[in-house]
Parts: C-alpha cells; sequence; structure tokens
C-alpha cells in the first residue's frame, strides 16, 4: 500500500542540467507504482498561481537529453513567507495532492521542509551546478557544468600557448569551489581560487613569474566567483607583475547550459525514482543524495545546516601537479 496517490514535481532556484531527466524519472516513477503525477509550472510561484497540470509518461519523451527544464525555474519571495507557504499547502491539498518532488538548491529545500511540516509528504533532489549541497557526493548539473568549463579551457590554451599569455577564467560557485577545483584539476590550471582556501595574490604572482622565468610560457588562472570578479584579479596580477597582462573570460551562464553528460543523466534518473520509492513508504522531509554510490535520503533540515565537505586533498593534488 503506497502512502501516497497523488504527487507532484516542481524545479526551482538556479536551473541546472539534468533536471529534465530527474522529472522524467520522477513521472515515470510514479506512473509504474500507479501513482498519478503533476507537473507544477515555475516553482513555487507556479505552486501559489495554481499552475499545476497532470504528466502522463509522453509529456516526459524526449527530454532526457535537454538542459534547463521543461517545468521552468522561478524565484517566488512569496513563498518565503508562513502565508505563502499555507496557501501552496492547500493548493496541493485541495487537488488531492499528498506529496512533492522539489528539484532544487538549499533554498528550495527549506521550502520543501516548510510544506512538510504542513502534511504534505516532501522529497528534495540536489539540483544545481555548484555541487555545494551536503550529504551528497554530487548535484544534478555539476558534472555536465565542469566539462563545459574544461572544454572552453581546453580552446583557451590553444590561442594562449600560441601568444604566450595567461588566461584568468571567472567560474560560477557562489559559495563553493567546487567546479573550479574539478574543472581546474583536470585541466591542468596552474592556479585555482576559490572561497574555501585563503590565497594571496602577491604569491600566485610570483609563482607566474617564476614559472614564465623557467620557461613556462602560459598559464591559467581559474577564479570561482565566489572569491571575486576574474576581472578584479586579472588587474591586481597585472599590477603586481605587468608583463602577465591576462587576458580574461567570464563563462556566466554558459556552464548552466547544454545537454547533460550521461553522468548527470544517470545520478537524475537514480535519485528521481528513489524520491517517488520513498515518498511511497511514507518517507517525508527528506533530501535524496548518493555517497560512495549508494542511494541515501537526509533530513532536510540537517542537509540545510551542514556546509558541504570540502576535497582539500584534491585541491593539493591540483598545486603539486601544477608546477
Ligand atoms: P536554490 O534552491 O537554487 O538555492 P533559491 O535560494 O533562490 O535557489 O530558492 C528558490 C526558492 O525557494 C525561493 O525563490 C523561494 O521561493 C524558496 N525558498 C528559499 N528559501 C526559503 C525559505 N527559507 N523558506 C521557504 N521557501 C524558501
Ligand atoms: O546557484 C547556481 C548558480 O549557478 C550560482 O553559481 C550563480 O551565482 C547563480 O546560480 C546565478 O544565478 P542567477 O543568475 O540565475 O541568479
Amino acid at each position: 500500500m503506497s502512502a501516497v496517490k497523488k504527487i507532484a514535481v516542481l524545479t526551482s532556484g538556479g536551473d541546472s542540467q539534468g533536471m529534465n531527466a530527474a522529472v522524467r524519472a520522477v513521472v515515470r516513477s510514479a506512473i509504474f507504482h500507479g501513482i498519478e503525477v503533476y507537473g507544477v509550472q515555475r516553482g513555487y510561484q507556479g505552486l501559489l498561481n495554481n499552475d499545476i497540470f497532470s504528466m502522463d509518461i509522453r509529456s516526459v519523451g524526449d527530454i532526457i537529453q535537454r538542459g534547463g527544464t521543461i517545468l521552468q525555474s522561478a524565484r517566488c519571495l512569496e513563498f518565503k513567507t508562513l502565508e505563502g507557504q499555507q496557501k501552496g499547502a492547500a493548493i496541493l491539498r485541495e487537488r488531492g495532492i499528498d506529496g512533492l518532488v522539489v528539484i532544487g538548491g538549499d533554498g528550495s529545500y527549506q521550502g520543501a521542509a516548510k510544506l512538510s511540516a504542513l502534511g504534505i509528504k516532501t522529497m528534495g533532489l540536489p539540483g544545481t551546478i555548484d555541487n555545494d549541497i551536503s550529504f551528497t557526493d554530487y548535484t544534478i548539473g555539476f558534472d555536465t557544468a565542469v566539462n563545459v568549463v574544461v572544454d572552453a579551457i581546453n580552446k583557451l590554451r590553444d590561442t594562449m600557448s600560441s601568444h604566450e599569455r595567461s588566461s584568468v577564467v571567472e567560474v560560477m560557485g557562489r559559495h563553493c569551489g567546487d567546479i573550479a577545483l574539478h574543472a581546474g584539476l583536470a585541466s591542468g590550471a596552474e592556479t585555482i581560487l576559490i572561497p574555501e582556501v585563503p590565497y594571496d595574490l602577491n604569491e600566485v604572482a610570483d609563482r607566474m613569474r617564476q614559472n614564465f622565468e623557467h620557461g613556462k610560457r602560459h598559464s591559467i588562472v581559474i577564479v570561482a566567483e565566489g572569491v571575486g570578479r576574474g576581472e578584479d584579479v586579472a588587474d591586481a596580477l597585472k599590477e603586481r607583475y605587468p608583463s602577465i597582462d591576462p587576458r580574461v573570460t567570464v563563462l556566466g551562464h554558459i556552464q548552466r547550459g547544454g545537454s547533460p553528460t550521461p553522468f548527470d543523466r544517470n545520478l537524475a534518473s537514480r535519485l528521481g525514482d528513489f524520491a517517488v520509492r520513498k515518498l511511497i513508504e511514507g518517507d517525508s522531509n527528506k533530501a535524496c543524495g548518493v555517497i560512495n554510490g549508494q542511494l541515501v535520503a537526509t533530513d532536510i533540515e540537517k542537509v540545510v545546516k551542514t556546509k558541504k565537505d570540502f576535497n582539500m586533498e584534491m585541491y593539493e593534488l591540483a598545486q603539486r601537479l601544477s608546477q
């Protein structure tokens, strides 16, 4: 006997590649288990606008390979208020919807926790490119974003080495340097500036100078947006060592687009199906993740309160290998 009869799914906050694969998995897994499933358009805003529609097997055809989200995403201030949350829960109840899968980041998870306190069974799926959610090794979209960055750096390297130049590449990651770290190690960047590790631009400039003196003719500096603007880092380096004259590339929202990698599609598919099974079992207020290959469900409050572990070993390796 399933603990839920009708469930809904929404995507919220910044979108990420693989959200569509997660929506597909939620819809098809629910239908497989004999549960009615509804889509909510534009996140919590759509919930408050009662923008909710029935989904069937075919409604999620041909989306596993698409970036973005067919359900669209939005930020909704009203939903941060108790009145907004009560209105959202009432709309779901009126429709007989007793479970909700929320695909998004930290903020979206907090909304799910509030709905759960109001009697709606909720499950969160980590949909964000930043990889800044605890109790999961990876978030949906992170792998694709890292691929986008590495691909861009490969291209930059071509022209930078022809001209013996340095390149400063600004990548996303407001509070988390994982995109910078993983892309930096994979692309052999000389310097990785991230919010988790203090840095000294004098040392960075000195190292670049030494490298040039020892015959290195180009270098890549990756700056996570959480530490500041790439443009400012480039100016500061040039001030300390004028002949560097770095070129700056801000990758911006390109990192959030494109077809999800197989890794992200499979992560999204596993997590979407897992969330539905958890709801069927009667579980609620949980964030779904994958740790060491195993599917896990952790209390949303615990996930939101816990800062994700930083992989210092990987950071030190990137430094050692970038001589
Ligand atoms: P993300 O989910 O990517 O972290 P946001 O922080 O913008 O993105 O959150 C997405 C939406 O989740 C917000 O627009 C709001 O509707 C809802 N939300 C965020 N924080 C809360 C909160 N503390 N309580 C209830 N809803 C919230
Ligand atoms: O939350 C993911 C993220 O990609 C951050 O790294 C970035 O700062 C932010 O979204 C930008 O989102 P938007 O332009 O949609 O506000």
